[in-house]
């Protein structure tokens, strides 16, 4: 039953995330809200403002490839000058101390490799790699501006962002290794997200079938609050430094 923040619930999930050897985090784009990273729902979210079916879909790509690159080159300009943010660096502190640690991120931002994440899959792609849909070959793309839109590979074809969109599978290595960490993990440390996109939104249930502490911080209720073992309200730079340093 998820108990909203108070003191014995910060530190109970603190006790928890000190003494686990194996801590599954799962991130959402609330961990890089104070980063100045837009998230995608909520009042100032990106889903408010663009509709996924015209962006984020192969369809939507085939259809307009350049419509949907000027998309990604917007927020690749928006971000590139963001730096992690005080949850982005406790996760980081949290990994350097854990036996067994991975953090999947839903996030595409690049924030938590830049803060220090090694252990880390990136459930949804990243906008700094890009693909070639012709050769298929994947590069690291960090330009800002792109220059002429839709870039192209050296083979010719357009090149895609390496993420992930709607009715899309996910990359199969990051998600073996994601199940795999919820299958064994004794924590679950879950930031920032709405929990609504699946399969990233199971992990927490599959951790909890297999006996993890389930632990949420987020501002809002979301649709994993109830079955969280304490769902901690509160943003995520001031919660997740408070949660890490409390373990200490
Ligand atoms: P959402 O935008 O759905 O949810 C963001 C969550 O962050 C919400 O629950 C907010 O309450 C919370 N939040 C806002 N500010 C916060 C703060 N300062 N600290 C902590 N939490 C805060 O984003 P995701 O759950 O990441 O997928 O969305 C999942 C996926 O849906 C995204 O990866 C993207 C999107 O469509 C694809 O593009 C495939």
């Amino acid at each position: 039953m998820g108990s909203v923040r108070t003191e014995a619930g910060l530190e109970a999930a603190a006790r928890r995330l000190r003494d686990a050897d194996r801590v599954l985090a799962l991130t959402g784009a609330g961990v890089s809200a104070e980063s100045g990273v837009p998230t995608f729902r909520g009042p100032e979210g990106l889903w408010r403002q663009f509709r996924p079916e015209d962006l984020a879909t192969p369809e939507a790509f085939e259809r307009d490839p350049r419509l949907v690159w000027e998309w990604y080159a917007w927020r690749r300009e928006r971000i590139a000058p963001l730096e992690p943010n005080a949850a982005h660096r406790a996760l980081a502190a949290l990994e350097s101390r854990t036996v067994e640690f991975l953090l999947a991120t839903q996030n595409v931002d690049g924030l938590h490799a830049v803060a220090g994440n090694r252990r880390l899959v990136e459930l949804h792609g990243s906008l700094w790699r890009v693909r070639c849909t012709g050769c298929r070959k994947l590069r690291e793309d960090r330009r800002v501006p792109l220059g002429d839109l839709p870039p192209r590979c050296a083979c010719g074809a357009v090149l895609r962002p390496d993420v992930v969109w709607f009715g899309e599978a996910l990359p199969e290595g990051a998600v073996g290794a994601a199940l795999k960490a919820a299958q064994t993990a004794e924590v679950v440390l879950v930031v920032g997200t709405s929990a609504l996109v699946y399969p990233a939104a199971a992990l927490p249930q599959i951790a909890q079938g297999h006996g993890a502490f389930v632990v949420e911080v987020n501002p809002e209720e979301t649709a994993l609050t109830a079955s969280a073992d304490v769902s901690l309200r509160g943003r995520a730079a001031e919660l997740v430094p408070a949660l890490v340093e409390a373990g200490q």
